[in-house]
């Protein structure tokens, strides 16, 4: 059994509980929760999504990170150990290779959108410094901002810059550092904006909106969606969280550690939730009609108000892309120290290889909505489809063949071993039989219905 992984470690289970806690929140809490939350009519789409985080998303948390720490390794080849061990077929390595594609497509539309909140950042800082224009009609800004191929390029350009600076430098330093103190910040911020939400006197319609279900709003799609935003949310699916559990010291306690996380990251979309939807009702903003752009068309009306709003809004965007950012490293781990693993690539130049390649895969997202704003898929945009493709497709099969790893070509010694002894058994014999069954069952049935299978 390996103890330590060549790719360097975390320096303490604190340190894996921050960094992956800062890969899980992100833009799926702040922008993607809210638009998805009110496109698909609130409350029972909500109560959905928390049911699969915990009946599914906590499950396959753990399993990932059991692999990963037994693995040591990139999910690749900590797959291909692990079978060889177990005696079982090589064809497991695939789940690796559909990680790391999942984790190509994510990143190239995840960047975009968090150039979107840099640009935003940014636009406060000019007006803060009196070299800016005022957001007065954020919709349109939100428009031309769109309609801009080459201010986008620049910013999805940027950010991808600063996520390859930091994969380069390796995962121990900077990553944890940045992590603790920023993101401490930006709950902060996210209450001060719950606050303000409760001064505008729309609270409890945006607790209802968020929390009385309208079970008419049920159906497969729903449930699927509601599926790949746990997955989302979570990191999980891609093999980014079974990557950090290969840096996770031996000592550490798994079910504690992913627990936290899960909570954290929930406690986060949900806060992100209470404090958006005011402002949103507030302003007149149609909850149903979200769109992509709702937080960056619905809380400019709020900064624009509030007191010192636009050091707020300046702050709020500059550490939205701080998450982000945390969350893209996470994204460009796994294929990273693969290419250091098996090609005589330096960490630099693997992490320089797949930002290369994602952001030019990430023009396909930012032409989507200028150059080829025509071109659909399935009624897609370019830029949806690929968000559809990998949360609604890649995640969950990606998850449904993680935790069947997990649960039966590891054996269960061993998952017993990685999950500590401490463990109480009726715990251990419910994560081992969700695993084995119930979280597959759940995601085959949801897809499977999803396809009208039957
Ligand atoms: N969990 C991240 C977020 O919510 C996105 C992400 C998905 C990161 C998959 C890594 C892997 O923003």
């Amino acid at each position: 059994m390996q103890t330590s992984s060549i790719h360097g470690m975390w320096s303490s289970r604190l340190a894996f509980v921050l960094a992956a806690t800062g890969s899980a929140v992100g833009l799926g809490n702040i922008w993607r929760f809210p638009y998805i939350t009110s496109e698909n009519g609130g409350g029972a789409f909500v109560l959905v999504y928390l049911v699969c985080i915990f009946l599914v998303g906590l499950p396959v948390m753990f399993s990932e990170i059991v692999i990963g720490r037994r693995g040591r390794m990139s999910p690749i080849n900590s797959l291909k150990e692990l079978s060889d061990d177990a005696g079982k077929t090589r064809a497991w390595m695939g789940l690796g290779v559909l990680g790391v594609i999942a984790g190509f497509v994510i990143l190239s539309f995840y960047s975009v959108v968090a150039g979107w909140t840099l640009h935003y950042g940014f636009l406060y800082f000019k007006e803060l410094i009196g070299m800016g224009q005022p957001i007065t009609d954020p919709a349109e800004t939100f428009t031309g901002l769109l309609a801009n191929a080459g201010e986008l390029t620049f910013w999805h350009g940027l950010f991808m810059l600063m996520t390859v600076a930091v994969v380069a430098l390796g995962v121990e330093k900077g990553l944890e550092r940045a992590v603790s103190i920023l993101m401490p910040m930006l709950f902060v911020l996210l209450l001060i904006l719950l606050g303000y939400g409760i001064q505008t006197g729309h609270f409890m319609e945006a607790v209802s909106f968020l929390f009385r279900p309208d079970w008419s709003q049920l159906s497969f799609g729903m449930v699927v969606t509601a599926l790949g935003q746990a997955f989302f949310t979570l990191s999980l699916g891609m093999c980014a969280i079974m990557t950090y559990g290969a840096y996770l010291p031996s000592n550490a306690n798994i079910p504690a550690v992913g627990t936290t996380v899960a909570i954290s990251d929930t406690v986060v979309a949900l806060i992100a939730g209470l404090a958006i939807f005011p402002v949103v009702i507030a302003f007149g903003i149609d909850p149903a009609g979200g769109g992509a752009g709702l937080i960056f068309t619905s809380l400019p009306l709020a900064f624009a108000e509030m007191p010192f709003g636009i050091a707020y809004g300046m702050a709020f965007f500059l550490l939205l892309s701080v998450a982000a950012w945390t969350s893209s490293i996470s994204l460009m781990e796994p294929a990273t120290a693969y290419l250091v693993e098996s090609t005589n690539l330096s960490r630099k130049g693997a992490a320089l290889c797949v930002a290369a390649v994602a952001w030019m895969l990430g023009l396909v997202s930012v032409f989507s909505f200028n150059l080829w704003a025509e071109v659909s898929i399935g009624g897609r945009s370019l830029m949806d489809a690929k968000d559809f493709v990998t949360s609604e497709i890649m995640l969950p099969i990606g998850g449904l063949l993680t935790a069947l790893f997990a649960g039966w070509a590891l054996s269960s010694a061993i998952s017993r071993e990685e999950l500590d002894n401490k463990m109480p058994n009726w715990a251990y014999t419910a994560w081992l039989w969700l695993a084995r069954v119930g979280a597959p069952g759940l995601i085959l049935i949801v897809m499977a219905g999803r396809l009208e299978l039957f």
